[in-house]
């Protein structure tokens, strides 16, 4: 591929045609479905798709353990590649399943105690703010949720008086939302907590792979992620950042186990000094070297330039469905990366989701049940998502908003 090739600023995009048929000739799925589900999970590229393959072949060949231990260089690659896309030493990564497992991971390492409070904001995602609910209910932990601008995103200076009042054991920002083309100012929120010294969660589960991720920028003491969205890694991955003052304070996840830990002697266990210690001893090794093949693969397109590009193309995606009679595009705030939220008249949302896929269009459907606090500000019962990767084309945004037309008419 010559990806060095990628960008050409005299088309619109920024990208040269050639350079994005090459890409799309990487990308199996392009042939068989307009796929504008990047936020539910991006198409594999064939590089990720060949490594798995070629792993599970060599487990079948060899046995799994032996097939581990002969890719044991390339499974490093996984830390080394995710600490560079995000500014961190691979000794900071853990390997995850999911980034919700990284999440509770992360928080079940936290010792929370009756009347600690969390700092949250109101577009944090369903099951971040299902599990502070959940240590309410355990622990007695409070939760306070920071208000947004009249325009849409968190306030981050009643953000910041709300942590100079409350001093949280915990301050959680979803970077970007399941249900909005929000991209929250998690760096400026990052100030506040690095100087009134608190620990700070952020989950980028939507904005790794879409936009350029810089621990050390944002301020972050954890940071968690999936790998199958705009990242373009398989399913069933994720990781979990921990900063070197995480490490260093001790913090361990609730049930640690023999890879996250020593056990020294009967009565006592050592955690491990990396942030291996949130991780489990079994792996699928396939799909950590997928991770690895999809995050050296965007490094190479260039964490930049797809920004720039996946945030062009929903702009125009946005301003298509806008020009629509019978379509309300309720994405708010300042900043607005690759998903598009939108309201359809006249229809029910599985009629819709499933007329798009007739079409074939890959799309998602968000619920109240989602975004208690976002919808019901915006007074949304449901919306059709869709989010758009830097491998789409001017033409299938014409495609996707010709369709919503025409459905909608
Ligand atoms: C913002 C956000 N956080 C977390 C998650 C959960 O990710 P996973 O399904 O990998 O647990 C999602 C999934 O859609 C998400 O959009």
């Amino acid at each position: 591929m010559l990806l060095s090739d990628m960008r050409d600023n005299s088309s619109a995009s920024g990208w040269s045609a050639e350079s994005l048929l090459e890409l799309r000739a990487d990308t199996p799925g392009c042939e068989q479905v307009v796929h504008f589900n990047n936020a539910g999970c991006g198409l594999l590229a064939a590089p990720v798709l060949a490594a798995m393959v070629e792993h599970l072949q060599l487990e079948a060949g060899i046995g799994g353990y032996e097939a581990a231990a002969a890719r044991a260089e390339q499974v490093r690659d996984f830390y080394t590649e995710i600490a560079a896309l995000i500014n961190a030493r691979p000794e900071n990564i853990a390997f995850a399943a999911s980034a919700t497992h990284a999440y509770a991971t992360a928080l079940s390492s936290i010792p929370f105690e009756a009347g600690d409070v969390i700092v949250t904001t109101r577009n944090d995602f369903i099951s971040n703010q299902i599990a502070f609910l959940s240590l309410t209910k355990r622990f007695g932990v409070r939760v306070v949720h920071a208000p947004d601008l009249p325009e849409g995103g968190v306030d981050v200076e009643a953000m910041a008086t709300l942590l100079r009042r409350h001093r949280p054991r915990l301050v959680a920002v979803t970077h970007i939302p399941t249900n909005s083309g929000l991209i929250q100012p998690v760096a400026e929120v990052g100030r506040h907590c690095r100087e009134l010294d608190l620990l700070y969660l952020v989950d980028a589960c939507q904005s790794v792979g879409q936009l350029p991720i810089d621990v050390a920028e944002i301020g972050c003491d954890l940071l968690t992620a999936t790998c199958r969205k705009f990242l373009r890694g398989p399913r069933g991955s994720g990781f979990l950042y921990v900063s070197d003052r995480v490490l260093a304070a001790g913090y361990e996840p609730l049930f640690i186990d023999m890879h996250g830990s020593r056990w020294t002697s009967p009565g006592r266990y050592e955690p491990v000094a990396t942030a291996a210690r949130f991780e489990e001893w079994e792996f699928p090794y396939a799909t950590v070297l997928g991770c690895a093949a999809a995050t050296a693969y965007a490094r190479r397109v260039g964490l930049e330039a797809i920004a720039r590009r996946s945030s062009a193309l929903a702009a125009r995606l946005r301003e298509r469905l806008t020009a629509i009679l019978g379509v309300r595009v309720v994405d708010h705030g300042a900043n607005l990366g690759a998903l598009v939220t939108f309201q359809i008249r006249g229809w029910q949302p599985q009629p819709f989701k499933a007329a798009m896929d007739t079409r074939g269009i890959n799309s998602a459907l968000s619920f109240r049940e989602f975004a208690q606090f976002d919808f019901g500000d915006k007074n949304v019962d449901w919306c059709l998502r869709l989010s758009p990767h830097y491998y789409n084309t001017d033409e299938e945004i014409a495609f996707v908003a010709d369709t919503v037309a025409e459905l909608v008419r």
